[in-house]
């Protein structure tokens, strides 16, 4: 991994911990459940793209860190709800069994919603928004707010969720792919931009940027669950083809799947030239997620 964003990695992974303290009391165990999952070792991809895009903008790491906490703790609630039964039913995340396995559906669907509140106070409690004024937080907390909701990831599962068993068009399942994966993957990248106080055209650039890879990065996401390793990735694979998800492997095969993700790779770093030499670790970063293998 690029040192840049190890570093990038470890800033994060210290603020989550201490956002979720250990409890005691009558809530204790809803408080072990979010700590379960939030601190559990993922890519931290949606926090980093906040920090490098914000830090590329003329902010600091400090002033972006709040809101880039508070989008790993959507992205970590929605990944509790995916693998509940009633949505993708799978047992295993992140090298671990999955947060209902340990605590029970209904503490699960409560750490998740506990989550995503712990989001919104996290990106607005007076420190944060006292740092960077309260136009540009209740700006990055608009954002946040509909990037997670009906138009944004909870619509995109609600289509994954409705159209099991059904072919998609392409166009289809790139709406739906933009939703589920696209919209935080988007949203982190546009945080980044509001609190560093990037102007219009670096906006934009970001916005190319983070749609190429955020559809890049779920392709690979198909790819894996077909092809991957298990123990590797580790999260239970071969759920699609189980759960008859249309994704990019069942609609184009898995040659043309590959071939479209370094397509739009390219695509996104293309969209940084604006950015010049500085954008270099998103370059690799974005090169780097279409031949992960986790
Ligand atoms: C998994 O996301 C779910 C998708 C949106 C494809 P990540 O692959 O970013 O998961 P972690 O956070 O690294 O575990
Ligand atoms: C999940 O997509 C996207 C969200 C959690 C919003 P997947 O269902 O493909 O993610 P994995 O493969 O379980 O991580
Ligand atoms: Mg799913
Ligand atoms: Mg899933
Ligand atoms: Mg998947």
């Amino acid at each position: 991994m690029n040192s840049a964003i190890q570093k990038d990695v470890e800033l994060v992974e210290k603020a989550l911990e201490s956002s979720v303290p250990v409890r005691g009391g009558m809530q204790e165990e809803v408080w072990n459940a979010m700590r379960y999952s939030l601190l559990d070792g993922g890519k931290r991809l949606r926090p980093v793209l906040a920090l490098e895009f914000c830090k590329l903008s003329g902010g600091t790491e400090e002033e972006v860190l709040p809101f880039a906490c508070a989008i790993e703790m959507v992205h970590s609630y929605s990944l509790i709800h995916d693998d509940l039964p009633c949505m993708d039913n799978a047992a295993y995340r992140r090298g671990r069994p999955s947060n209902h396995k340990v605590y029970r559906e209904a503490l699960a669907l409560l750490a998740g919603d506990g989550l995503l509140s712990l989001a919104f106070e996290t990106m607005l409690q007076e420190d944060a928004v006292a740092a960077v004024g309260p136009a540009k937080a209740a700006e990055a907390a608009g954002i946040l707010a509909r990037a997670s909701g009906a138009c944004g990831m909870v619509g995109g599962q609600a289509i994954d969720i409705r159209t099991e068993g059904k072919r998609l068009t392409l166009e289809e399942l790139e709406q739906m792919d933009a939703g589920k994966t696209g919209a935080l993957i988007l949203a982190s990248a546009e945080i980044g931009c509001v609190i560093g106080g990037a102007d219009c055209a670096l906006r934009e650039a970001a916005r190319k940027y983070a749609a190429a890879i955020g559809l890049a990065f779920q392709i690979q996401d198909d790819v894996l669950d077909a092809t991957g390793d298990e123990v590797a990735v580790g999260k239970t694979l071969r759920n699609d083809s189980v759960n008859e998800k249309c994704t990019y492997v069942t609609l184009m095969g898995l040659e043309r799947a590959v071939s479209e993700s370094a397509r739009l790779t390219e695509e996104a770093v293309a969209a940084l030239r604006p950015y010049g030499e500085a954008a270099e670790v998103l370059i690799e970063l974005a090169e780097s997620l279409t031949h992960r293998k986790q």
